[in-house]
């Protein structure tokens, strides 16, 4: 069970901080707001009772297990970021070469240099294109997708061998070339966004097919789907956080640091970046998502968050339980600049280290809040993934924005189009 430490944000003064009294929210303010969100028809909190859906994924994965080396994701956005994270968070950093899975690329831009890239290193006979658009007119996905299709087609290769869909059951031409050409493909319900479908295929069966036990994601995420039907803030931690974020909103903290203190779960940002921008800012509201990484960024970002303007909350992801414990050895344990660290551990000094930055900023009024995951394993990112997602669906209610859509990004869609239009 993952928990929020809220102690550093009743220190800071009242201007910039939170007092143990605003955050007593009474228990029909939160039904409200569940209300609301129920009333809003999306499927991110019921897609974990898809029990056919986790039956296919784990018969599809018992079928092509052995029979491909590398595994692509063909996606943007919410179609690739829970994957990456997924992926960087659990599975060997620097070994991916050595493992017995296959290797997984997830292919997220269209920067040609990048795609020739990898296209160098996997060799297209054992290789499984997973393709995954919500909407199935991604053009940058439908690209890439054109692209292998022109590739495999070359070498002779059987498409339906070689790609599988992840897409809106009913529309978008992604499901349209699965229905005609017979591609086998896998969906996302239909009152699923993008950005909430981690816990949909999209993510599982990438996660499957590398070998990592999707059924613990699920139930980490029905653990915090418990909390998030609670009327009770003490219990209901996604309704703290927007709670949290939407106050210090208020008080002119327009910027949300999130610094996970662990390289590996570091990836996470660049999921959490998506779902908050894309889902919160609107209207001319809005809370910009910045991504840093513990204790890296206390040597690159943390002068700006300690001195800077105070426009930031910070919060700060820390991993209680790592799955190894590294000694550091005692060499000058006399010297002034190290004696401290006779008999330590990297574990220890990690873990300091946050404890030191949290407690420095607390000292200069910088607002911060830790959340403490017992351990880096697929319960607590899939406890993660639902308490982000249902935390950001709460902030929606409380800016009273529509979480769900993103009509700021048409714009530069239909402009892309007229420009190639225009050169027709
Ligand atoms: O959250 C969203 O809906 C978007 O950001 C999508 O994730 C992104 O645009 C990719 O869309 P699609 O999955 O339809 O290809």
């Amino acid at each position: 069970m993952i928990t929020l430490d809220t102690t550093n944000l009743h220190k800071v003064d009242s201007v910039n901080g939170i007092s143990v009294q605003e955050l007593q929210v009474s228990a029909s303010e939160i039904e409200s707001d569940l209300t609301k969100i129920k009333s809003r028809g999306q499927g991110f909190y019921e897609i974990l009772d898809n029990q056919k859906l986790f039956d296919e994924i784990t018969e599809y994965a018992q079928k092509v297990h052995g029979k491909y080396k590398y595994i692509v994701v063909l996606g943007i956005g919410g179609s690739a970021l829970g994957t990456i994270t997924l992926q960087k968070s659990l599975m060997h950093e620097f070994t991916c070469q050595l493992s017995k899975s296959p290797q997984l690329f997830v292919l997220d831009n269209i920067d040609p240099d990048y795609l020739h890239e990898a296209e160098q290193v996997i060799s297209l006979p054992d290789t499984l294109f997973i393709v995954v658009s919500k909407s199935g007119n991604t053009i940058e996905t439908l690209s890439q997708y054109f692209y292998f299709r022109q590739k495999l087609e070359q070498q002779n290769l059987n498409l339906s061998e070689h790609f599988v869909f992840i897409t809106d059951p009913k529309t978008g031409l992604l499901r349209e070339i699965s229905n005609s050409e017979n591609i086998p493909a896998f969906e996302v319900p239909e009152n699923v966004g993008g950005r909430f479908s981690v816990l949909t295929a999209v993510s599982l069966l990438p996660a499957a097919l590398i070998g990592l036990d999707f059924r613990a994601l699920i139930d980490g995420a029905k653990q915090a789907r418990e909390s998030f039907f609670s009327p009770d803030i003490a219990i209901n931690t996604a309704y703290k956080i927007a709670k949290i974020q939407h106050s210090l909103y208020l008080k002119g903290q327009h910027i949300n640091i999130m610094i996970p203190y662990s390289s590996k779960l570091a990836p996470i940002n660049e999921w959490y970046s998506q779902l908050l921008a894309e889902s919160i800012g609107k209207d001319g509201i809005g809370i910009t998502p910045v991504g840093a990484k513990g204790v890296t960024d206390q040597h690159s970002q943390n002068q700006l968050y300690h001195d800077g303007p105070n426009d930031k909350l910070i919060m700060f992801l820390e991993i209680l339980d790592f799955k190894n414990h590294l000694v550091i050895p005692n060499y000058y344990s006399e010297h002034p600049a190290v004696n401290f660290l006779k008999n330590s551990s990297f574990n220890e000094l990690i873990a300091l280290e946050a404890q030191g930055t949290k407690d420095s900023l607390t000292s200069q009024n910088r607002p911060n809040l830790s959340l403490q995951i017992p351990a880096l394993n697929e319960h607590s990112i899939g406890y993660l993934f639902f308490m982000f997602e249902a935390s950001i669906a709460f902030l929606g209610e409380m800016f009273n924005v529509n979480a769900y859509d993103q009509p700021g990004v048409e714009l530069s869609k239909k402009l892309t189009k007229q420009y190639y239009e225009r050169k027709a």
